[in-house]
């Protein structure tokens, strides 16, 4: 009989702490919806004690989501578990992640505590959590480097202190499959209690091996996955979740397992979770890439359209790509639009339906097919939450090999409109430049990409970028358009709202503390 595999998301915790992603309270609420949309069994939202801002969107899920343990992570000093409480107790099923490190090398130069030290702490720990709540994880830092023996004493001393999941992470995304599915089932031959509590693993990508570390820790009885949307976190980031789930689902006959991911929501997970953090996903990413369905040869092609089994082992529908070939053009009306967007699952208000609407036209005067992809686009630029403070009316760019790049930028603030001109490096640069001279900001490009939506020379571009006006807080922006500099102003101009709403944010709450 197949077992249950538990899917534990921590793309807002360890996918957060990815470089340069830094998402806020609004945006993180968004894409917990999602996970649970999706059908994860645990969202760990945040690392409470880290920061007020961590703290508060912690806070907000737990209030918010429902049908889904919310984790919050904490170190083993009360202090942290208290702050992860204070942020959880509100949720309607609350974990505490606590962990510590077990191996000798961050024992001696990161800790500095002898390994008796260790297991006191993580025994203290676990108590104080479960004071506070029955779900209690407790994972075990660098347990893929740590001494098995010691390792299992600390996990047996968590387990008799009332943890009820324990996680083995390969922090360091050091182990291959086989020592790690080894060392699996040596932790669960030496631990005495662990049949009792549910054994989790979490992988690090450092040598692409994540996904592989955890199916093989399935297979000798792992039954909780941790990882994140798009394999984003630390350094190369953590086991993919889509490629974990599909590659359970697809090879059911193998590993005889399953878990409740509502598969079809997959692909619209993943889109967000881009949209939202700035991580471009790869063409080739499996599952999630553009390329994951896409077949060049001609060998291949003819193959699918006769059976599409020959070269595709997922369906794409099966993570919500739609198969279809419905195009809507200059002609299409409302009705066929609203219709479209249901059936590719997107549900708007009626100001958000007629905002996209008027895009949509504006799009079909320049694109003669509009497909679904296209629409996506669009839709998921209407659905931001960042109130717009700027909004481009119209740029003027001048650029050549021979002359100074200018541009000249009218922005509309409310109902007044703002015209500043500018040079620059390049085109880019000019329009950042001259968008920065109507805010009076005065920010920094971090990075600057694009991605075409569809294929053909009239594609939509999405341009995504990153800027700081402090060196320190990044916001992503995102702009799309058919002209690739149009898409670069809507995208730093969407970037700099961002960071408006931010400010705005902070000094509400400063002046609402002072009162
Ligand atoms: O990689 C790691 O060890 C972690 C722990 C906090 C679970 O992220
Ligand atoms: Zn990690």
């Amino acid at each position: 009989m197949s077992e249950r595999v538990y899917i534990f998301d921590t793309t807002l915790r360890d996918g957060e702490q990815s470089p340069g992603v830094s998402l806020n309270a609004g945006e993180k609420l968004q894409i917990a919806r999602q996970l649970a949309k999706l059908g994860v069994d645990v969202i760990e939202a945040g690392f409470p004690i880290s920061s007020q801002g961590d703290f508060e969107a912690v806070q907000m899920i737990a209030r918010e989501v429902k049908g889904v343990s919310v984790a919050g992570l904490a170190r083993t000093s009360f202090s942290d578990i208290d702050r992860a409480w204070e942020a959880l107790k509100v949720a309607e099923q609350p974990r505490i992640h606590t962990f510590i490190a077990t191996s000798d090398i961050h024992l001696q130069y990161k800790l500095r505590m002898s390994r008796e030290q260790v297991l006191e702490a993580a025994r203290d720990a676990v108590k104080r959590a479960k004071g506070y709540t029955s779900d209690v994880e407790f994972s075990a830092e660098d347990a893929s480097r740590s001494d098995l023996e010691f390792l299992c004493r600390v996990v047996e001393v968590a387990i008799a202190a009332g943890a009820t999941v324990i996680n083995i992470p390969d922090t360091v995304g050091y182990a291959s499959p086989d020592e790690f599915a080894r060392f699996i089932s040596a932790i669960r031959a030496g631990v005495k209690g662990i049949e009792k509590v549910v054994l989790s693993v979490h992988c690090h990508d450092d040598l692409g091996l994540a996904v592989a570390n955890s199916l093989a820790a399935v297979n000798v009885g792992a039954n909780q996955v941790e990882g994140a949307i798009n394999g984003i976190g630390e350094r190369a980031g953590n086991a993919s979740l889509e490629e974990v789930v599909m590659a359970l689902y697809t090879r059911r006959d193998l590993y005889k397992k399953y878990t409740n991911v509502k598969t079809e929501e997959i692909y619209r997970t993943s889109r967000l979770v881009s949209t939202l953090t700035g991580m471009v996903i790869q063409s080739n990413k499996a599952v999630v890439g553009k390329n994951a369905f896409a077949h060049e040869a001609g060998i291949h092609q003819d193959g699918v359209l006769k059976e599409r089994t020959t070269y595709e082992i997922m369906n794409p529908v099966m993570v919500g790509i739609s198969h279809s070939n419905l195009v809507l053009g200059k002609s299409s009306g409302r009705h066929a639009f609203r219709n479209r967007l249901e059936e590719l699952g997107y549900v708007l208000s009626d100001e958000e339906l007629q905002k996209a609407f008027v895009r949509f036209k504006n799009l079909a005067d320049r694109k003669k097919e509009i497909t679904d992809h296209d629409l996506e686009a669009i839709v998921e630029e209407e659905m931001r939450l960042v109130p717009t403070t700027y909004s481009l009316a119209y740029m003027h760019i001048s650029s050549g090999t021979t002359i100074v790049p200018t541009a000249t930028i009218g922005l509309l603030k409310g109902e007044e409109k703002l015209d500043e001109a500018a040079c620059g490096n390049g085109p880019v640069d000019a329009i950042c430049n001259a968008v920065d001279k109507v805010t009076g900001m005065n920010c920094t490009l971090l990075n600057w990409g694009i991605q075409a939506v569809t294929s053909g020379k009239d594609a939509i571009g999405e341009v995504t970028l990153k800027i700081t006006a402090d060196g320190d807080q990044v916001y992503v922006g995102r702009g799309i358009s058919t002209d690739i500099l149009e898409a670069s102003a809507k995208a730093y101009v969407n970037a700099v709202n961002k960071l408006l709403w931010d400010v705005a944010r902070e000094a509400e709450k400063n002046n609402g503390s002072s009162k």
